[in-house]
């Protein structure tokens, strides 16, 4: 009975790293007023730490809720033609063991949760939405012909350091999970930061006579969550398998295979295999792909070949209805008739 009560007991321990996701916030209801410390304890799926950082930034938690709603949205559309399509990462807090393992899809949903919270404090300066926090800086350099400096640059150093605390700060504690696990998830944060600082681009806007654009002001925004979600998705895709192994004085993350190189600043990791996800086994946290549906034409990961693993797949009719017969009137709308069209489509046995 003692054995029982101590392996659930370091189960559990370990199970509460992956908490650590803010994703679970996505639940929250919007009407929830998060403007007094005690609304933290609400708050499902935070650990300690989280809460004391909420009570602490009352004004950022909107964000951050923000942010988990963001990502959950973000996750599936990025992995829709995948066998694995991220919807496991909605039963938050309690993950499947897709997610809980130290997989190459929970280095990728922990690279997209810290880019998405440091994105959306780092928007919400420039929106005006935070008090401690307004437009980021004027670029130093010397701006080029045919522009200015202006507008309001999105305040990345801000969401960096802010982002960081919420994502990082269950990785920090003492008693959660493996060493291993938490170096892994604090590694993969850091790419997902990483992919969002590479993502600042130069954004302008035009003025000047009947938008002649003779003046035009330039800032560095940030690329859409979305572009930055299929840049770690290509690094989901050729992420390093790495073990825990004492290098020197202490123990790092080293790739398995081959080579002693150290591993690189903006490549994902992960310790252990996924299954393929082709048949139901919950016992690796695989949904299986039968049901799901497949693209006949296409030669991507979408194919019915590559989606049903090769168990073939049913045709179904569907309707689809669109718009048709469009006319334009003078002067100015344009009237159109709904018209319906039946499409075959796939499904995986
Ligand atoms: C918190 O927000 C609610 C709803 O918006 C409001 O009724 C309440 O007065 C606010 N409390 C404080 C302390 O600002
Ligand atoms: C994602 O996969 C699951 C499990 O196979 C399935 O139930 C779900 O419908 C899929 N979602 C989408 C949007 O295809
Ligand atoms: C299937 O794949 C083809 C080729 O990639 C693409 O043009 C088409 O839009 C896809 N169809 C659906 C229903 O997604
Ligand atoms: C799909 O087929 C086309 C034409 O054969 C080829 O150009 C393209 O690279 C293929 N795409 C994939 C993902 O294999």
């Amino acid at each position: 009975k003692k054995g029982s009560l101590s392996l659930s007991l370091s189960l559990s321990l370990s199970l509460s790293l992956s908490l650590s996701l803010c994703v679970a916030l996505f639940k929250t209801p919007a009407a929830l007023a998060l403007n007094q410390t005690q609304h933290c304890k609400q708050l499902e799926g935070l650990v300690l730490s989280q809460v004391q950082l909420c009570r602490s930034n009352l004004e950022l938690m909107q964000s951050v809720i923000q942010a988990a709603r963001e990502v959950i949205k973000t996750c599936r559309k990025a992995f829709s033609d995948m066998r694995w399509n991220c919807s496991s990462i909605e039963l938050a807090p309690n993950f499947l063991l897709d997610l809980e393992r130290g997989t190459r899809e929970s280095a990728f949903v922990h690279a997209l949760s810290a880019a998405a919270i440091s994105h959306t404090i780092a928007r919400a300066c420039t929106t005006g939405d935070l008090p401690g926090c307004s437009c980021g800086p004027i670029p130093g350099e010397t701006p080029g012909p045919g522009y200015r400096w202006g507008g309001c640059a999105d305040n990345l150093n801000y969401g960096l350091v802010m982002g960081s605390k919420f994502s990082d700060a269950p990785m920090k504690m003492k008693k959660s999970g493996s060493q291993a696990n938490k170096l892994m998830h604090l590694h993969n944060s850091e790419v997902g930061r990483q992919a969002l600082k590479a993502s600042l681009e130069m954004k302008c806007k035009c003025h000047g006579v009947s938008g002649s654009c003779s003046i035009k002001t330039c800032w560095r925004g940030l690329q859409e969550l979305r572009d930055i979600a299929l840049d770690l998705k290509n690094k989901y895709l050729s992420a390093t398998k790495v073990v825990h192994r004492p290098m020197g004085t202490r123990k790092h993350l080293v790739p398995k295979d081959l080579d002693i190189r150290p591993v690189k600043e903006t490549e994902l990791v992960y310790l252990q295999s996924s299954p393929d996800f082709c048949m139901k086994n919950e016992k690796v946290g695989s949904h299986g792909t039968q049901d799901r549906q497949c693209n006949k034409t296409s030669n991507g990961s979408d194919s019915c070949d590559l989606m049903c693993c090769g168990r073939g797949y049913n045709p179904y009719m569907d309707k689809v209805v669109e718009r048709c017969h469009c006319k334009y009137h003078w002067c100015c709308y344009v009237t159109c008739k709904r018209c319906e069209r039946t499409v075959e489509r796939y499904v995986c046995k």
